[in-house]
């Protein structure tokens, strides 16, 4: 086979191309530097009735935008620029067209090829259209679902309550919102922290940015780096190689709810203030920072100060928290809330539960606000799920309480762990130490998880043990709650 000179065979895949081009497409043309028209092919002649041509020459050396409504070739020409595909719409209809520049040897522009490659593209070219037109759509309805599922759930007026106490916490949080310093939530379990983080964020400017939570007592202690600051790509091998975000990245333009902060390991505490201090996240196994704009807000059941004390809290990230402290009072303190908190969680019951909404009448209101509530609005709600569910009659009295708070926590002012009565385990004396053990550690442990209506992470807490080691006794004190809301077995049983 002969080896042919480069720049021959380049001419000649010119002259191919061209030819190529000129037979195949549905009409081309040749445009001077001047934009006039020097050439049209066989097959353009077709579309010059409908520009208003009856003959070739007559078309031929007129300028090509005063012939070719809405053309580009005169750009082409002029910015030495080509359109590859394009479409053009005129009195002869809408087109697919390419324009490329011509230039001679010095790289001049000396003019430009035009091809018509399909006429009637919304035809020809429906099956791609309308697949596009589909994905558009799908991919307008996946935004739409996942701004839902971002706008917070809850208002700053979802915070239930018009006590001094109440209207005091939905006054600093109104304010708090204004700013985007640090937030920290402070009060017992069930007291409504989540809610109002919700609310701060709905009331805030980046209310449209996403809110995102993160419950640290909940994830593993070995996997809270990887969750907070996200993974590089290859850091890892398997499931995590292609690398992921974390959660600061995720809320980045929103806000991060650090929730159970005081949950956080020692090791972690001295990271997050850099992230807080810097608002830079460097990603496992990364060695570049990634700049972040997020507003925390941090809540916790815990008492900080005495962690800090103990030595287990870090210090400066206390302080570094503690900008804008909001004390969420536990429900026994605002007690005149409960009627109008009843009032909104038994709809929102009957809405979820399908049943018809239940009022209550005026002896058992009386019975609840004469009850403790360490578990507060939570167990509160647990309460009224439970009377709600157990009967058909159509308003509730204090007889379908009394049997779920009996047992439980008797009068408003008494402190917290609420001691259960001397154990039963009396009566079957004598009994071996370990036995009697194991059987006052599990009425403890029954009893604190009705308090706090099933709630285990917030049981764990008022009878000062880990989590862990209470999921490990769980095994063994039998008779437990299945779900949050069932009925807990009393004492005595
Ligand atoms: N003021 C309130 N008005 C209406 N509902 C409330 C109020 N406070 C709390 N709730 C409801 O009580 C339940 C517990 O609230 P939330 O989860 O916000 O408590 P929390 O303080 O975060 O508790 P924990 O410390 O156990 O996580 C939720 O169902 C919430 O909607
Ligand atoms: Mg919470």
């Amino acid at each position: 086979m002969n080896k042919l000179p480069d720049d021959q065979m380049l001419k000649l895949a010119a002259q191919s191309m061209f030819d190529v081009f000129a037979s195949t497409a549905m009409g081309s043309m040749l445009v001077d530097r001047q934009h006039r028209i020097v050439w049209i092919s066989e097959s353009y002649k077709q579309f010059l009735p409908a520009l208003g041509f009856h003959s070739a020459e007559a078309f031929v050396g007129k300028r090509v935008e005063e012939v070719v409504p809405n053309t580009l070739m005169n750009e082409v020409i002029d910015t030495g620029k080509p359109i590859l595909v394009d479409l053009l719409s005129n009195q002869a209809g809408t087109f697919l067209v390419s324009r490329l520049p011509l230039r001679n040897e010095a790289g001049e522009v000396i003019g430009a090829f035009g091809m018509v490659l399909l006429d009637q593209p919304e035809t020809t070219m429906q099956p791609l259209i309308a697949k596009f037109g589909r994905l558009q759509r799908e991919l307008d309805s996946a935004r739409q679902q996942l701004a839902a599922q971002r706008r917070p759930k809850y208002s700053i007026a979802s915070f239930i309550g018009s006590s001094t106490a109440a209207m005091e916490v939905k006054r600093q949080a109104r304010r708090v919102a204004q700013t985007d310093s640090t937030v920290l939530l402070l009060g017992e379990t069930g007291t409504g922290k989540e809610l109002l983080a919700h609310g701060i964020h709905a009331a805030s400017a980046r209310a449209g940015k996403p809110f995102v939570g993160v419950n640290i007592a909940a994830v593993p202690e070995t996997l809270l780096e990887a969750e907070f600051f996200g993974v590089a790509p290859g850091a890892y091998t398997g499931a995590e190689r292609k690398g992921r975000d974390g959660k600061f990245k995720a809320a980045n333009g929103g806000t991060l709810l650090l929730d159970e902060i005081g949950d956080m390991p020692l090791a972690l505490q001295s990271k997050l203030l850099r992230v807080l201090q810097e608002q830079e996240v460097e990603p496992l196994g990364s060695n570049q920072v990634q700049r972040i704009d997020v507003r925390v807000i941090a809540a916790t059941s815990r008492d900080l100060p005495a962690m800090v004390a103990a030595g287990t809290f870090r210090a400066d990230l206390y302080y570094r928290l503690n900008v804008l402290p909001i004390r969420l009072p536990p429900l026994r303190e605002r007690i005149d809330d409960l009627e109008a908190l009843v009032e909104t969680l038994a709809e929102d019951i009957a809405r979820r539960s399908g049943l018809a909404h239940k009022g209550l009448h005026a002896d058992a209101l009386e019975l609840l606000s004469r009850h403790a509530w360490p578990g507060n609005i939570r167990e509160l709600r647990n309460v009224l799920e439970q009377a709600t569910l157990m009967t058909d009659d159509a308003a509730l009295g204090a007889a379908h309480f009394q049997p779920l708070l009996a047992g439980t926590a008797p009068a408003r002012a008494v402190p917290q762990p609420v001691l259960p009565p001397e154990p039963a385990a009396d009566a079957a004396w004598p009994m071996p130490l370990p036995q009697a053990v194991a059987e006052l550690e599990a009425r403890f442990i029954r009893r604190a998880l009705q308090h706090t209506g099933g709630n285990k992470l917030a049981a764990a807490r008022l009878l000062g043990i880990s989590r862990a080691t209470l999921y490990q006794k769980l095994p063994l004190i039998g008779g437990l709650p299945a779900a949050p809301h069932n009925a807990t077995p009393q004492e005595g049983d």
